[in-house]
């Protein structure tokens, strides 16, 4: 969604607002713009479009020496995009500037009532009304007349404001999206996601709940009251891992990591045939007692949760129940002492994961968290965190954070069986030691997933069909295709579709199966049967040596022999890269698929 840049400091220019825009591009946006202080006065720019337009539209002042300025990237919420609503906005004497993520709930009430003291409004955005608030407070102190403004305030927001006459000063405050700060010799930095601060520094700072700052020649941290002493967290991310690396898209690198990044995710965690988790000391106690496990995740997360819950209910009988943070946080849901809750998020920003992490929280819940980036706001509202140690994820369709939060699953599973006296089946955990040597094999023949997508290229729907941990799996996989390729995929348990679904079948409306050498092969063959009847062309995933579907199917795209409960993980690759070349074939934008947003953070 919206990204938010600024620098102040010497020996910057026009240019480092418009590149660090560009690390934030893959967040998603329709307008861009910066504004900046050249000698006294504030320069603004700002476009519909994408940032090289704004960086053809600046032209040679891109090479214009600045003390700082702001910068953002919007993704509308109100009003239409276009020039005027994109940010950053502006009081009515355009000496106030500031950008905004988030949304300023009571925007209408307090419009009307500015309105009616003379304020000019020239947006359709919640946004401009913090310009104008900011006008009325402003005695000389932009932090002093941003904290003034905040109680006035409903609703979520990151915002950055910078005057013309405090030249190397800007304010910041956050309620509910995320502000990172960072600062080196020479500059100091606030963005809303690490990103385009990794070119400046590694040592950062989270802003917190309801905390302002003024980043100037100083970093002043002011709390909900007093100052506050800020802890440093040390970025392990390079600038080059949120860099394309010579691949064509970032889908396609993320993809390509997922060896190293399965390594990553085990590191420290799998010890021999032991699994030890360093998050969970001295909650051992806790999981003992366990009943219950419910997971709280959206999208691509709530689908690595589903995969949990087929797991544990296998491997150690206990319920898991699993449903997407956009309705759990509407239910009443049950919370006890016997309940365990894990929230799911690789960007830990997703406004549905944290409102209803923050109810159950609320409630006296315990809540772990499988979070990717360090200091986002799930981290530090939940109990505990496992770390993904993915390394950052650019594209929006998460691909690479998705097997990390699948192993750490797994892994955690493992555990929870230790505590509980249960025993793992053999070979798993040899199987899933190598795991990383079986993605290997798989993307070193991607080509071949890459000619099967060319002949599914002009199919326009698509039914992706799975039992058991196939299920997941199938919803992913369509989650995949849609998300990015823009084709009508569905996904049904196979043993559904002649409740309905099998109605659509016909030639023109092919059939993805998920049919691994499972306990479910043979009702799977059943379904496929059944499919083929109904003349739909089956592309399935299948492992490798099993003729028996093999010969069944039109096309066959095969997985590594491994122990079944790691079918759901070896798939992972097969159906990203399947989606990954029919939106590459279609020449479409892979990374930045229309309408998203890479972090979620507005409901
Ligand atoms: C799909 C995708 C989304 C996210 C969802 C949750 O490829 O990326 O469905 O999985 O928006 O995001 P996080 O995991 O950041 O909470």
């Amino acid at each position: 969604m919206c990204g938010i840049f600024g620098f102040v400091g010497e020996g910057g220019k026009v240019r480092d607002l418009v590149d660090a825009l560009k690390k934030l591009e893959y967040r998603g946006y329709d307008s861009a713009g910066v504004a900046f202080w050249d000698e006294d006065a504030v320069r603004l720019f700002k476009i519909k479009g994408k940032v090289s337009d704004l960086e053809t539209a600046l032209g040679d002042i891109l090479d214009l020496d600045i003390k700082g300025g702001i910068a953002h990237t919007r993704w509308a919420t109100h009003g239409e995009p276009n020039d005027v609503n994109a940010h950053p906005h502006f009081d009515c004497e355009r000496k106030i500037f500031v950008v905004h993520n988030g949304i300023i709930e009571n925007h209408k009430e307090l419009r009307k009532e500015l309105e009616k003291r003379g304020h000019r409004f020239v947006s359709d955005t919640d946004t401009e009304v913090l310009a104008h608030l900011i006008e009325e407070n402003y005695y000389g102190n932009i932090l002093e007349a941003l904290r003034r403004i905040l109680p006035l305030l409903r609703g979520s927001y990151a915002v950055v404001a910078m005057h013309s006459d405090e030249v190397g000063i800007l304010a910041a405050a956050r309620k509910g999206s995320p502000l990172v700060i960072g600062k080196n010799e020479n500059f100091c930095v606030v963005a809303s996601d690490i990103t385009p601060i990794l070119k400046y520094t590694k040592e950062v700072i989270f802003l917190d709940e309801g905390e302002t700052v003024s980043v100037g020649g100083t970093v002043d941290f002011v709390g909900l009251k007093d100052s506050v002493e800020k802890r440093i967290f040390h970025i392990s991310w390079s600038e080059r891992d949120a860099e394309k690396g010579g691949y064509k898209h970032f889908m396609l690198k993320e993809i390509m990591e997922e060896p190293e990044v399965l390594k990553n995710a085990m590191a420290g965690r799998m010890k021999g045939s032991k699994v030890e988790f360093e998050e969970l000391k001295g909650w051992e106690d806790f999981l003992s007692n366990v009943e219950k496990v419910k997971m709280i995740a959206c999208g691509t997360s709530h689908h690595a949760g589903m995969l949990f819950k087929y797991f544990i209910e296998d491997l150690i009988q206990i319920e898991v129940e699993t449903d997407v943070a956009s309705e759990m946080r509407y239910r009443k849901t049950k919370v006890d002492d016997e309940t365990l809750f894990i929230a799911i998020s690789q960007s830990g920003e997703t406004a549905d994961t944290l409102e209803t992490v923050r109810k159950i929280k609320e409630k006296g819940g315990r809540v772990l968290s499988l979070c990717n980036v360090l200091g986002s706001t799930l981290t530090r509202e939940s109990d505990r965190t496992i770390f993904l140690n993915a390394g950052p994820e650019i594209s929006v369709a998460s691909t690479k954070a998705y097997v990390a939060q699948v192993v750490v699953l797994l892994l955690l599973g493992v555990e929870l069986a230790r505590i509980k006296g249960k025993n793992i089946p053999a070979g798993f955990l040899d199987d899933l030691r190598d795991i990383h040597a079986r993605f290997e094999e798989i993307l070193e023949n991607s080509n071949l997933i890459r000619d099967t997508a060319r002949e599914f290229v002009k199919f326009r729907n698509f039914m992706y069909i799975g039992r058991w941990m196939g299920y997941p799996s199938a919803l992913e996989g369509a989650l995949k295709l849609k998300e990015i390729s823009y084709t009508n995929a569905t996904a049904y348990p196979a043993g559904e579709l002649k409740h309905g679904p099998i109605a659509l079948l016909d030639e023109d409306f092919p059939v993805f199966a998920i049919v691994p050498t499972d306990r479910m092969k043979e009702k799977m063959l059943n379904n496929i049967m059944e499919v083929k009847a109904r003349k739909a062309k089956v592309v399935g995933v299948v492992t490798e040596g099993d003729d028996e579907v093999f010969r069944l199917l039109d096309h066959t795209l095969k997985i590594p022999k491994v122990h079944e409960y790691l079918y759901p993980l070896v798939m992972a690759p097969v159906l990203q890269l399947f989606a990954y070349f029919i939106a590459d074939e279609r020449g479409l934008d892979v990374d930045k698929p229309r309408n998203l947003a890479k972090s979620v953070t507005v409901e």
